[in-house]
Parts: C-alpha cells; structure tokens; sequence
C-alpha cells in the first residue's frame, strides 16, 4: 500500500511478465492499479487482473477489516481490472459495487454476484465519503461501452482506468516525478495509446471535453505511472492524436461478389467516399491476406461489408472475417452491410446480424426513420441485381455513412 495523496493508497499489482493483451503481447508487462481512499467511508476503486484476484483479495484482508470497505468502483469491467471483485465483494460483504447501467449484467455475470450488491451511478453524480467527494463521468468505449472515470474533487485526482495509461511493469517507480529527470515515458504512453486507444478514437474528444475543465493534481490511471506532473502535456496526446484522426477519416470496403454486382456497389459506395474526401480501400476478401484484414479493420474509422447471396449465405470467406469481429476491438465503430441479390439477398441480413453482434455502430433504417425522420435511406443497403439501377439509393445510403463517420 502506498500513498499517492493524503489519504489515498495505491494497492495495485506490479505484472513483469509478457502479458499476453488482447491479440497482443506487453513486452514491457503492465501494472494493474487499483488505489484504496480512506475517509469517513472508504472506497476502493478498481481491483487487479483476475489472475492475481486471490492474492489481491488477501492483501487487502491483511491491511484492512474488510467489512468496514463501503464502496467498490468498476471504472472498467474487463478482468484485468474487475479480476478481484468475485473474491473481494465475498469478503467486503457491505460494500456497494458503483458502475454505469450497462456494468451491472456484465458484472453479475462475469463474477456471480447478485443485483442487490450493485448501486448504478450516472454522469456528473457525487457520492460524498465524508471530507472526500467521488464524482463519476461516463467515458463509452475508452475502453468499452460501460466505461467510466472517477474523480476525487477535493483532492483533484481523477482515476482514469485504461484512459492515460502506460504499459510498463516498474516495481520501483509509480509516480512520474519518480523518475529520474532524463528519464520519459511519452514513447511508452504513445504506444499505448496508439495500441488500445487509438481503434476507439472517435470517443477521445468527448472524453477530453470531460477531463479538461476538471481541476487535477493527479491523473491515477490502472496500467503504468500515475502522472503527477506536467498533466496537460499528457492530455493534449491523445487530444492531438483524436484531431489528427478527424481530420484524415478513413473507410474500410470489404465484399465478396458472385456476378459482380456487389463489387459495383462497393465501388460506387467507394466514389461517393472519396467525393467527400474520405481515404478509402476498398477490398475483395477472396484475394486478401485475413490478417491484414484484421489490422485495417482495427485502423478504419468506419466499414462497409458488401455481400452476394449463395443459396441463402454469405459466399467465400467474408464470414471468417465476420466472426473474428467481436475480438477486434471495434465496438462502436460506424459500420453497414450491403449487397447485391438476385432471389431473397439473406445474406446482407446475416452480415447484418454479425455487426450487430460484434458492438459496431451499425446503420439501421429504423434507427435513422427514429433519430432524424429520413424515412428513404435503406440499411442494410440491399439492391436486385444491376445496382447501377439504384444509383439515387447507394448515393443517399453513402451520404448518411459519411454523416455518421464525421459525427
Ligand atoms: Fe486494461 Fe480495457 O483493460
């Protein structure tokens, strides 16, 4: 246990491995940071990766009456955050578990835990420990949908979760005033954020408008250094970075196609992109690389995935890709499904249903008739045969895609 500010401990884990990461490994290994704050009531906020839960869980047995631990913040559901909270709500029999809506059946499932042991919080909410206020703020998809951040008002410490973190397992430093002064992190923090950050960027600018007017000492973020100086300097790289993306958007075509129709289409969704200014590559899978496939999938800001229809299914291998979609990291991203057909065109529907699946933003008629009363754009974008027949509908179908892309 270790202070950071008065009366607020880091707790956290130190992982010097080669953590294998999401489809990556951390050569550098990371920490898990979890801080403990004492005060007339006491809140833990985050816990460490699910592989050292117990030891996590025993630890914090060994410094503290559990009993007497009142709240459990999730910032972030993933285990490598959530790891402890199985064994350590079992202990911490009064403390109420805070997260956003969508945490609490992830959670209740992941670990088993009931309903009642669950307080929902919502954005801009304070819950008061005594001298000390947490205040929470929702950050979707920095990392994941339900992902929020804490801040501590009077101590001006805002805990941040995966946000501002650094992959780097350093057991003799936690602060970056720590270090010695020839020493920076700012590579490790940009390979960071291009690595886990970057595939969500469209959500970094409304996190910044959260962050920036808030008063801060401290940024504690759960992997790496907690950054203790020099605080706008490490905001305005993922600031720069997220600018920087809106300014060169990009979208990503991927189709398979039977008679060629599909490829048509996808090379008209293509015109009207590159009209606007948008870098396109437009893709048949059939002769792709699967695995380079996946990399500009994560790089893409948006995508369309052009079908044929075989005997009611997706021809070829765009389903391989589809499935490989929910390990991706790219939940929220814009994306659509279009094809041509020549029967029943089921095929854009399953394609559909993937997208779905997988948490990307994906363009529905019904949703764009609810939110804006455009009752003429058709997502998915399906079209019998020639598609150069429904040229006026590719066309409109394009036009909302680029909408949704520049927000
Ligand atoms: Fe560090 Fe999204 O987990």
């Amino acid at each position: 246990m270790r202070e950071i500010t008065k009366n607020v401990y880091w707790v956290g884990k130190v992982d010097d491995r080669k953590v294998p990461f999401h489809r990556l490994v951390l050569e550098k290994g990371t920490s898990y940071n979890a801080y403990l704050i004492k005060d007339e009531k006491t809140a833990l906020i985050d816990t460490v990766d699910i592989l050292f839960g117990k030891e996590f869980t025993d630890k914090m047995a060994e410094a503290m009456d559990l009993a007497a631990l009142d709240y459990i913040v999730i910032n972030h559901t993933e285990p490598d955050h959530s790891g402890a909270l199985g064994s350590i709500a079992r202990k911490a029999v009064n403390a109420k578990i805070l997260c956003t809506a969508p945490a609490v059946y992830e959670l209740m499932e992941m670990y088993k835990i009931g309903k009642e042991r669950f307080q929902v919080v919502t954005n801009g909410e304070e819950i008061s420990l005594g001298e000390k206020t947490l205040v929470f703020y929702e950050t979707p998809y920095l990392h994941t949908e339900e992902t929020m951040v804490t801040y501590l008002k009077e101590d001006e410490v805002l805990f941040t979760c995966d946000i501002f973190s650094t992959h780097v397992a350093d057991k003799e430093h936690l602060l970056v005033s720590e270090l010695p002064e020839d020493v920076s992190i700012m590579e490790d923090y940009d390979t960071y954020y291009q690595l886990i950050m970057d595939p969500h960027r469209r959500y970094v600018l409304p996190m910044i408008d959260v962050v920036k007017p808030l008063s801060l000492k401290i940024i504690a973020p759960s992997h790496g250094y907690v950054l203790d100086q020099n605080l706008p300097s490490y905001i305005s790289v993922y600031e720069n970075h997220a600018l920087e993306s809106k300014k060169d958007l990009s979208a990503l075509i991927l189709f398979n196609t039977m008679s060629g129709n599909t490829k048509k289409m996808a090379r008209m969704l293509e015109n009207e992109l590159v009209k606007e200014g948008i870098k396109v590559e437009a893709i048949n899978t059939e002769k792709a690389d699967l695995d380079e496939i996946y990399t500009k999938i994560q790089k893409a800001d948006g995508i369309l995935f052009g079908t044929s229809t075989r005997y009611a299914d997706i021809p070829g291998n765009l389903e391989v890709i589809l499935k490989e979609l929910k390990d991706l990291e790219v939940e929220g991203k814009p994306a659509a499904a279009f094809g041509s057909y020549g029967w029943s065109g089921e095929a854009v529907e399953v394609v559909e249903d993937y997208l779905r699946a997988a948490d990307l933003r994906t363009l529905r008629s019904s949703d764009i008739i609810k939110s804006t009363g455009m009752s003429d754009i058709e997502f998915p974008l399906r079209v019998r045969f020639n598609p150069e027949n429904s040229e006026k509908e590719i066309k409109k179908a394009a036009a909302v895609f680029i909408d949704v892309l520049r927000y």
